[in-house]
């Protein structure tokens, strides 16, 4: 049987990561969040000291040892699952998720990584350029506020709805304007909006299209 692999895009709390774990579990299949990828070459070049914005500064990019074990996140055998929630990096991401160099290195693993196997990957070029040939691309949006809401509860318990929104506004920015890879929709993907929806609601939505397609 041909590789099924799924393609999930949508902005920062839309339940990108929630609902594609859930799918995961669900169908068997190899799950890969691509924003922890750029979450943990933002901490490494912050831990480096390197200027941000200079892509040559990214040489170890190279040799970088990045490994996902059960679900966690591991640079050069270390857990950095909890480092690279820390608002230091989510403050930086979206410039060194911007850098052509960076890009670069990640898509050639996150291919890789694909490669033959039933996967879910999920972050904000899945569907226009890591896996254009995805069988079933998804984008799941909600609205600002509500999103706001949902990392405040997840992560950020100590931010105020006000700055939530305002930082996500910045981001959702960033990503979608920058020229390499931008977030947007991809031509054949189902748009659902998650603002009114349980996450069993969501998935029950994406679970009836995949067994169209599989
Ligand atoms: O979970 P959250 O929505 O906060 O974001 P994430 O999925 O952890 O991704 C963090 C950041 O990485 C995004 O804001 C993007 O700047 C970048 N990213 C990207 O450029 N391309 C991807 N495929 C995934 C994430």
């Amino acid at each position: 049987m041909d590789s099924f692999q799924i393609a999930i895009d949508g902005p920062a709390g839309s339940g990108k990561s929630s609902i594609s774990k859930a799918l995961a579990n669900k169908l068997g299949f190899k799950y890969l969040d691509t924003g922890a990828m750029y979450r943990a070459v933002t901490l490494e070049a912050l831990e480096k000291g390197i200027n941000l914005e200079n892509e040559k500064e990214y040489s170890f990019l190279q040799n970088f040892q990045l490994k996902f074990v059960n679900q966690r996140i591991h640079i050069r055998d270390v857990d950095v699952s909890k480092e690279i929630r820390m608002k230091r990096v989510t403050e930086n991401v979206s410039l060194v998720s911007s850098l052509n160099v960076v890009r670069k290195k990640m898509v050639e693993l996150q291919k890789q990584f694909a490669l033959n196997c039933n996967c879910i990957l999920d972050g904000r070029d899945i569907g226009t350029v890591v896996l254009p040939k995805a069988k079933l691309k998804i984008y799941l949006t909600a609205d600002i506020e509500e999103r706001a809401k949902r990392r405040i509860k997840e992560s950020y318990k100590n931010e105020s709805l006000e700055n939530m929104i305002n930082k996500i506004k910045i981001r959702d920015y960033k990503d979608s304007s920058r020229d390499n890879s931008p977030l947007i929709i991809s031509e054949n993907a189902m748009v659902i909006d998650t603002t009114y929806l349980t996450e069993k609601e969501v998935l029950e939505k994406i679970l009836k299209e995949y067994n169209k397609r599989k």
